[in-house]
């Protein structure tokens, strides 16, 4: 019966989507009055979107003010856990991060071209796969969880290097599988209410549900600092956490089918700048 009630609520909640108008869709990011980030682009030829807009432009002015300035950004706090992380000796070998990765700098770009295919696992490699990676098989340590403390510093610290370049997945040749995969999953309806991902960030961004500005649920953000938990957020627990919002059992983090989710989704950002690290509500 309990059930039943919160469902119905939830029916009615999604009925009262608007176009209330709250956030300043027109502000412009520029952070620490220097670097000019493109929150909003041309779509892709063959793109579901008319444009391109990253969930930044949707949220109310105070929200969009942390991320302006890396003083104000609470991301930094985590950012320098990462820092120390990457200098700390852990594992069996004996090494850091920072013995063979001279300086985290190098990372450059290689937000802005994930997920993308491995050609021995035959898999795709995120962020998380390729730092646990190292740490399994060239550090001797344990992996970190996916969306726990340490790896989530350590993927804004690595994010961040690519802060204000465009994001650019590869889509076809050996991923496109994963994609044609990740497309499906985006258009499934599923959960108690019955919707896809589509329902709310292709048809209805821009409106209004419940409180919540609804955005087109891109990635170009992550890690995102949510002012609802205070930490840092991954990828893959967004996409759990909108699962469960429509009563649907999520995908594991990490699994085959939230990486495919990742990759399909940040293809429909492809154009928009890295902003990691983000913050939103
Ligand atoms: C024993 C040396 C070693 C250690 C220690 C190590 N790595 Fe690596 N790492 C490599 C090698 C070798 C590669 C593959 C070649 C490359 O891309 O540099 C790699 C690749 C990577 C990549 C992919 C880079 C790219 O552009 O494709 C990331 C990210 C990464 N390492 C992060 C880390 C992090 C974070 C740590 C610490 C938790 C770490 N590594 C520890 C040797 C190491
Ligand atoms: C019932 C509506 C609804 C559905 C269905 C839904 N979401 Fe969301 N999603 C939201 C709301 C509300 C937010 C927070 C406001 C915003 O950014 O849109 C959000 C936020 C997000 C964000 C964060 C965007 C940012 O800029 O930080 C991502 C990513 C996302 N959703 C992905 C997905 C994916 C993938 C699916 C399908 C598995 C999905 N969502 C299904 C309502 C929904």
């Amino acid at each position: 019966m309990k059930k039943f009630t919160r469902t119905l609520t939830c029916v009615l909640a999604l009925c009262t989507i608007t176009t209330l108008a709250v956030a300043n869709e027109d502000a412009e990011l520029i952070i620490n009055e220097e670097l000019n980030i493109s929150t909003k682009s041309a779509a892709p030829a063959g793109s579901a979107l008319d444009e391109l807009v990253s969930g930044w432009r949707f949220r109310i002015k105070e929200t969009q003010a942390l991320q302006m300035d890396d003083f104000d950004n609470p991301s930094f706090i985590f950012i320098e856990q990462g820092e120390e992380l990457f200098a700390k000796v852990d594992g069996s070998e004996g090494k850091a991060c920072a013995s063979c990765h001279e300086d985290v700098a190098s990372f450059k770009g290689l937000r802005t071209a994930l997920p993308r295919h491995n050609a021995s696992s035959g898999k795709l490699d995120t962020m998380e796969t390729l730092v646990n990676n190292c740490r399994t098989e060239r550090m001797g340590a344990e992996p970190w969880k996916w969306s726990k403390g340490k790896m989530t510093a350590m993927t804004s610290l690595i994010s961040l290097q690519s802060r204000g370049m465009p994001m650019n997945v590869k889509v076809d040749g050996n991923v496109a599988g994963a994609y044609k995969m990740g497309e499906e999953l985006y258009y499934t309806r599923v959960g108690q209410l019955e919707m896809s991902c589509a329902n709310c960030h292709e048809d209805n961004y821009g409106n209004m549900i419940r409180a919540d500005h609804l955005s087109q649920g891109q990635i170009n953000g992550f890690p995102t600092y949510r002012l609802k938990n205070a930490k840092m957020n991954s990828i893959h627990g967004r996409f759990k956490g909108c699962m469960k919002n429509i009563r649907a059992t999520p995908y594991k983090e990490g699994s085959e089918e939230f990486r495919a989710l990742e990759l399909y989704v940040a293809s429909r950002g492809n154009g928009l700048s890295v902003e990691s690290p983000s913050v939103r509500n």
